[in-house]
C-alpha cells in the first residue's frame, strides 16, 4: 500500500494530506474552499481557516486522505459509532467507523476512522481506491437488491471493531458489525460478517459470488 503524506499547518492546527489515498472527491473543497484551494500550490492553506472548520473539512474526506491534529486543545476525531458501508456508484466502497484492514494473512495494514476500497479491482494501490475505476470505465450500481436487504443480519449495527482482510485475488471479507447501503438507493442491510466483491467481476455485487476465480 503506498503512502505520500504532505504536512500543513498553522498556530491552531496540522493538516495530513496522503496524496495517493486522494481520489478527487472534493468533498474538502465543497466544505472549505477558501482552505482547500484546488488551483493553488500548495493547495491546502491552514492559516485561512478555523481549527473547527478545517476539522469538519478533513472529517468530510470519504477516503481518509485528509487527517489532523489540534494544536488548539480541541478534541481529536471521534471514532464513528456505527459502522457504515457505502456502496458508490461506479466507484470504490467507502467505509466509516472503527476499521482495520488485514492482508490475506491477517496482518495489520491500515487501521483508520475512513478508507474507499477498490471494487474495480483495476487499483494500483490495493485493497484502497485509486481513482483507476474512471480510467477503466468501471460501471455498477451503488444500490442494494431487495434480496440483499432480506438475506442480512436483520439486527441493527452496533459498532464495535470492524475487520476487513484483503485476500488476492479477492474478496474483502468483513467480520464485526456493519450496516451497507447504496448512494443511489435507501436500501441498507446489516452484517456481522460477509465478503465483498473487489474484482469488479461479480453479478452479485457488491457481495463476491466467486468470479474472481474465474480468472
Ligand atoms: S475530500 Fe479527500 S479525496 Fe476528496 S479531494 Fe479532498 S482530500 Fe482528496
Ligand atoms: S473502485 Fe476506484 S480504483 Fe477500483
Amino acid at each position: 500500500m503506498r503512502t505520500r503524506i504532505y504536512t500543513f499547518e498553522s498556530d491552531q492546527i496540522v493538516v495530513h494530506w496522503d496524496y495517493h489515498r486522494c481520489i478527487h472527491v472534493e468533498a474538502c473543497i465543497r466544505e472549505l474552499p477558501s482552505v482547500f484551494c484546488r488551483d493553488e500550490r500548495p493547495w491546502i492553506h491552514p492559516e485561512r481557516g478555523t481549527a473547527d472548520d478545517i476539522v469538519r473539512a478533513c472529517e468530510a474526506c470519504p477516503t481518509g486522505a485528509l487527517h489532523y491534529e489540534r494544536k488548539d486543545g480541541g478534541p481529536a476525531e471521534m471514532t464513528p459509532e456505527k459502522n457504515t458501508i457505502t456502496v458508490s456508484s461506479d466507484g470504490p466502497l467507502f467505509v466509516k467507523g472503527d476499521v482495520r484492514i488485514t492482508d490475506a494473512a491477517g496482518e495489520t495494514i491500515l487501521t483508520d476512522t475512513r478508507v474507499a476500497l477498490c471494487r474495480c479491482g483495476r487499483t494500483r494501490n490495493k485493497p484502497l481506491c485509486d481513482e483507476s475505476h474512471l480510467e477503466a470505465g468501471f460501471t455498477a450500481e451503488g444500490a442494494l437488491t431487495e434480496a440483499h436487504v432480506k438475506n442480512g443480519d436483520g439486527r441493527e449495527s452496533e459498532g464495535g471493531e470492524l475487520v476487513i482482510r484483503a485476500i488476492e485475488p479477492g474478496p474483502l471479507t468483513i467480520k464485526g458489525s456493519a450496516e451497507i447501503a447504496g448512494d443511489r438507493s435507501p436500501n441498507c442491510c446489516h452484517v456481522r460478517v460477509g465478503a465483498l466483491c473487489c474484482c469488479g467481476k461479480s453479478k452479485n455485487k457488491p457481495f463476491c459470488d466467486g468470479s474472481h476465480a474465474e480468472g
